[in-house]
């Protein structure tokens, strides 16, 4: 497996996502949303870098069913949190054709949120299919696939501490 971002990098891009969010809102009150199951990792080392007062939550959307070509986008509808009068920030792991965060963000604004906006930690580039951009972004990087930090390829590989290419060969073992 090749590293595309060891765990060095991932920690600068997250603290430097954690500035630029904490510039954004300064201490205004967040609600913010970690996309399950891939935006786990990211949400965790985010908001323990955001010094402002803020609520977490969680919601599940799953788009690519643990396979490798792009899906339809799943929104469990129940696990939606209370989201009117709130200022929202979702966080996904990231962020590729971009329907699931387009489609999560027009659900939010439907629901009466203040200001709804995302944080991703990687964007493909080339592969977007939607008339928005995440907000805040770790890395920009190629249209390959990549798992670890919360990424999988069927469940598998979201431990790894940092981001590698999947190649064929590791789906061997
Ligand atoms: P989008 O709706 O096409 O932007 O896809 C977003 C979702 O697809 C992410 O939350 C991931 O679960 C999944 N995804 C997209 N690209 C990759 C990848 O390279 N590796 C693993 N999952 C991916
Ligand atoms: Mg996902």
């Amino acid at each position: 497996m090749k590293t595309l971002i060891d765990e060095q990098e991932l920690a600068r891009g997250v603290a430097r996502m954690a500035e630029e969010i904490r510039q954004r809102y300064g201490d205004q009150p967040l609600l913010v949303i970690g996309v399950l199951t891939g935006g786990l990792m990211l949400l965790c080392d985010l908001v323990r870098r955001l010094e402002m007062p803020l609520r977490l939550a969680v919601i599940r959307a799953s788009s690519y069913r643990g396979e490798m070509q792009r899906g339809v986008l799943k929104l469990t509808e129940d696990s939606l949190p209370e989201v009117a009068g709130e200022h929202v920030l979702l966080v996904d792991d990231i962020f590729d054709t971009g329907h699931t965060l387009d489609a999560l963000i027009r659900t939010m604004r439907e629901r009466g949120a203040t200001s709804v906006a995302s944080a991703v930690l990687l964007e493909k580039s080339g592969t977007c299919q939607v008339e928005m951009k995440p907000d805040f972004r770790g890395f920009v990087i190629p249209d390959v696939f990549v798992v670890g930090y919360g990424l999988d390829y069927r469940d598998r590989f979201r431990n790894l501490p940092f981001v590698a290419i999947l190649e064929p060969g590791d789906l061997e073992s």
